[in-house]
């Protein structure tokens, strides 16, 4: 049987670290090639080193649009098409309203919502000449109900969600299929700034059903999904992987 990413190339943003790096795992334990676009370049370097030739890491900042045009135009180079893009990169500051100041908004915009933006116009072009693509922009719960103490991740990771649903139809003729993930707790650097790497996600939050946060691993998978052609009919659909987080009503604090 022939695996699900066989001949497919697919770019992944912020794929140095937790669940893009998860992701271009998947993806190439399923026969695909993938570009790990981060910022932290050695850290790419070191997981594409990890994954073999069908990866290439290469500097990306998803908040540069001259950034997408050269790591786009370099994927190309090497691989010679991009069926699939992830929108994974992102960042939070942890502050409330009063805590965050209009600089700081700016820049939690600018990487979580204007960087998936900038993104999906930089592949634009090489998979509408393909006729298909699948882009998959990665949200959060804080996307589909109010973060306390994190008001520009909230608000960017909403914008998130409009900017997914918005391109469905525009892009839905060019056969580029447009979905978005709403992770939970999951185990990663970005939600734990003590993280290590460990075999199993570890820690227990409050009013997840599982009774666990997630690991990286259990996101790749819905996002490889997603990528590939079992999803074939999936456009504007919005997946929830948060272990029941969001199913779960806390008890009134009587
Ligand atoms: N970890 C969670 O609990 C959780 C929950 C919900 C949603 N998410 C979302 O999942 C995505 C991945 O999160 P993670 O937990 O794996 O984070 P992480 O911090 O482990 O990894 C984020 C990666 O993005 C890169 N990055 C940051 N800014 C960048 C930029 N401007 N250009 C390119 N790369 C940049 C970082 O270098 C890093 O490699 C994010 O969009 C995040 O908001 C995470």
């Amino acid at each position: 049987m022939t695996a699900r990413h066989t001949g497919r190339v697919v770019l992944i943003t912020g794929a140095a670290h937790g669940i893009g790096a998860a992701t271009a795992a998947a993806v190439v334990r399923e026969g695909g090639s993938v570009v790990l676009g981060d910022l932290d370049v050695p850290a790419a370097q070191t997981r594409a080193g990890e994954l073999g030739e069908r990866a290439l890491a290469l500097p990306l900042d998803v908040a540069v649009a001259a950034s997408w045009d050269a790591c786009v135009a370099a994927a190309l180079n090497r691989f010679g098409r991009i069926d699939g893009l992830v929108n994974n990169a992102g960042i939070a500051t942890g502050h409330n309203l009063v805590e965050t100041d209009a600089d700081e908004m700016v820049r939690v915009l600018t990487v979580n919502t204007i960087g998936p933006f900038l993104g999906i116009k930089a592949v634009l072009g090489t998979m509408r000449a393909g006729g298909h693509g699948s882009i998959v922009n990665i949200s959060s719960c804080a996307g589909l109900g109010g973060l306390r103490s994190n008001v520009a991740y909230s608000t960017s990771k909403y914008a998130i969600r409009g900017l997914t649903q918005t391109l469905v139809h525009e892009l839905g003729g060019y056969g580029i299929r447009v979905n978005s993930v709403f992770p939970g707790y999951v185990d990663t650097p970005l939600s734990r700034p003590d993280w290590v790497e460990q075999s199993e996600a570890g820690q227990q939050p409050a009013n997840v059903a599982l009774g666990r946060t997630g690991h990286p691993r259990e996101l790749a998978e819905v996002i490889s999904f997603l990528l590939s052609e079992e999803a074939s009919y999936c456009t504007g659909s919005e997946f929830v992987a948060d272990g029941g987080l969001m199913s779960v009503v806390p008890p009134r604090d009587l």
